[in-house]
């Protein structure tokens, strides 16, 4: 079982939290999200005006498990596992470009799927561009694996399988 909260340390030795989102922190999100560059990289997501922000932040908030990543107080990361059916989920993860690069990610994405493990769901799903080399990266050592065949597509899909043993 996945216990919430988890007080980490990045691979610079810098200490993060990651715990479930609470209502509190919707507009701690909305400003992270704000500040947040490049906009609209990642599937067109986050949006890029502080209107857009919020209508996102209601359709995904209301539905699924919502992660947030503290750094000193502040709220720089987001991880959301939301539901397709009774197995499968869906994951995306955005960190501030503060605190890119340093395993936070690949952490992140390692927690949501021992969650869904714990949830009973057998797949967790996502679609990421191929040309987002971190994101890739950080999803391939989690244990998610490309669907073959799809190398040269805009986007594509990867799929971790839950009743594999998680990856060294
Ligand atoms: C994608 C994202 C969540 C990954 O989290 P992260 O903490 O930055 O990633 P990690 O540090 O855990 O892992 C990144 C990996 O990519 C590698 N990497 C970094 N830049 C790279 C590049 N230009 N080319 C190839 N690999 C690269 C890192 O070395 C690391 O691999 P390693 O652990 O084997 O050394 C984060 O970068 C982010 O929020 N990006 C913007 C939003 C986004 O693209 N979200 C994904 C939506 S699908």
């Amino acid at each position: 079982m996945t216990t919430l909260p988890l007080a980490l340390t990045d691979r610079s030795g810098a200490p993060f939290d990651v715990r479930l989102f609470a209502p509190g922190d919707r507009a701690a999100l909305q400003a992270m999200y704000q500040d947040f560059e490049p906009k609209r990289a990642a599937q067109g997501l986050p949006p890029a005006d502080a209107a857009a922000i919020a209508r996102w932040l209601d359709r995904i908030l209301a539905e699924g498990t919502h992660l947030v990543v503290e750094v000193a107080g502040a709220v720089l990361g987001h991880a959301m596992l939301l539901p397709m059916s009774a197995e499968r989920a869906e994951l995306a993860n955005f960190l501030h470009q503060s605190i890119r690069y340093r395993g936070i990610g690949t952490r992140l994405n390692r927690i949501i799927l021992s969650l869904a493990r714990d949830a009973g769901l057998s797949r967790v799903w996502l679609c990421v561009e191929p040309g987002n080399r971190p994101a890739v990266r950080s999803y391939e050592r989690a244990g998610f694996r490309m669907t073959p065949g799809q190398m040269w597509a805009p986007e594509v899909e990867m799929e971790a399988v839950l009743e594999d043993p998680p990856p060294a």
